[in-house]
């Protein structure tokens, strides 16, 4: 049996030009114990700040929907006003490396090995998807800025299956798509030895932005999964049956790096009980309820709130009734069609905001959804909790998920638990 695998992912990834503490060169050691850990390279590279508006931009995408007109120019009043800081700035100091950096949780990127010899790569691990997709030597160079690759043609344990191919669409109508390989995968010491490694021939333009992101390991249900003609198992599923607990755990971190772990739920990592809540799986997501939600010290409201916990999606978003009942409590905070979401002065203060998973509380600090500044030099800032009335789904992103330490078990049926765990802030 396996019992377990333990390792550490880096924060907040660089995205599409995001100033963070990251890669792109990153390199893996093992510690004492055997255990993966990273070492992270400060970038070298000058970096415009991240565009909080491609945030949601990107969510948009990803599930499907059409983004409004103003995301769209809001993703350009944002780039305008960075540019303008980034040419000041380096006006005043002559020196690019004088830029503020901005180190937002975009999304976390773990390493993982595929083929033999291994290859590494840094794979966005998201239970919002459900396909194993990576840049590889069949992707156009001129789709790839700096992602490593997978090569299949390197890997004595690679074999291609035959006749089978994966496509994603996104709601602007670009997407990904490509063949599919069997290889050897692993993730923290955990091997799997016939996994779908779909290889990408096409990337969409927001992935190729994404320097420091290689790919992605979805986590959600198989079902979700777009291989034709079979569908194929996700990586928790085919590992699963080695597993000492059909249970994979994630312990996010607020601009730090965090765990995910898989087929243990490790009890240094969490305080009190586990509070456990019901998972339905359709169509493929994690979708549960929150049992409610409170705005700083204000009284707790009972409703139930249905959404999807989603590693793979930064911010929080959930009916526009609760985001305004939150803004409210933030002097000067608007709903800005010209910046695509809910932000305020960098100078008022936030509330904290607390939700429900049926009896237990979890409370995420304000420093949370105090997102980031829409430029270095801006005296506005973007909010981390944004309405989900657009999306048509609410979805319990990063921003929720880091304020506790949630047991993703694959049990039948499955269901989803949050803990207690101390909060940096
Ligand atoms: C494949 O392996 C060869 C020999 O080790 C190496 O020179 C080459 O860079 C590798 N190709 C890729 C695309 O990684
Ligand atoms: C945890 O659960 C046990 C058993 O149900 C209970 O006795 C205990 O009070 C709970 N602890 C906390 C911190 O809620
Ligand atoms: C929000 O974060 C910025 C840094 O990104 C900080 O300068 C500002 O003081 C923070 N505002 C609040 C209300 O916490």
């Amino acid at each position: 049996m396996v019992s377990f695998t333990d390792f550490f992912l880096t924060s907040l990834l660089a995205a599409a030009g995001l100033g963070s503490a990251l890669p792109p060169q990153i390199s893996t050691t093992k510690d004492q114990n055997g255990r993966l850990t990273l070492k992270q390279v400060r970038n070298p590279r000058p970096h415009k700040a991240f565009n909080p508006a491609r945030a949601t931009y990107r969510t948009f995408l990803k599930y499907g929907v059409p983004a409004p007109d103003y995301i769209k120019k809001a993703i350009t009043h944002i780039d305008d006003e960075q540019e303008e800081a980034f040419s000041r700035s380096k006006r005043d100091t002559g020196s690019a490396a004088a830029i503020p950096i901005n180190e937002v949780d975009i999304a976390y990127v773990t390493p993982v090995t595929v083929g033999t010899p291994p290859q590494t790569l840094m794979l966005d691990l998201d239970t919002g998807s459900s396909d194993l997709w990576v840049f590889s030597s069949l992707t156009p160079s001129s789709q790839v800025r700096g992602q490593d690759i997978y090569t299949p043609a390197n890997s004595s344990t690679s074999k291609l299956l035959n006749g089978h191919t994966w496509s994603i669409r996104y709601g602007d109508g670009s997407g990904s798509r490509g063949t599919v390989y069997l290889d050897t995968l692993a993730v923290g010491g955990l091997e799997v030895k016939s996994q779908a490694v779909q290889t990408a021939q096409e990337v969409s333009s927001s992935f190729t932005q994404e320097q420091s992101l290689d790919g992605l390991m979805g986590l959600g249900f198989s079902t979700l999964n777009t291989v034709r003609p079979s569908s194929q198992l996700t990586f928790f599923d085919n590992a699963r049956p080695s597993l000492d607990e059909e249970v994979f755990t994630a312990d996010l971190k607020y601009h730090a790096t965090g765990s995910y772990d898989f087929g243990f739920v490790d009890r240094a990592k969490y305080t009190g009980n586990i509070s456990y809540t019901a998972v339905t799986e359709s169509p493929g997501y994690w979708t549960h309820s929150l049992s409610g939600y409170a705005v700083g010290s204000g009284a707790f409201q009972t409703t139930r709130l249905s959404g999807i916990s989603d590693t793979g999606t930064t911010l929080l978003y959930l009916p526009t009734a609760v985001v305004t009942a939150y803004y409210r409590q933030v002097q000067g905070a608007q709903n800005s069609q010209y910046y695509g979401g809910y932000v305020f002065p960098c100078s008022s203060s936030l509330p904290t905001f607390t939700f429900g998973i049926e009896e237990a509380r979890f409370t995420i600090p304000a420093s949370y959804i105090n997102y980031t500044r829409i430029s270095p030099t801006s005296t506005t800032c973007y909010g981390g909790l944004q309405s989900s009335s657009g999306l048509g789904i609410n979805i319990f992103g990063d921003v929720a998920l880091k304020a506790a330490f949630v047991v993703f078990s694959g049990t039948n049926p499955p269901r989803i638990g949050f803990a207690h765990k101390p909060l940096d802030s």
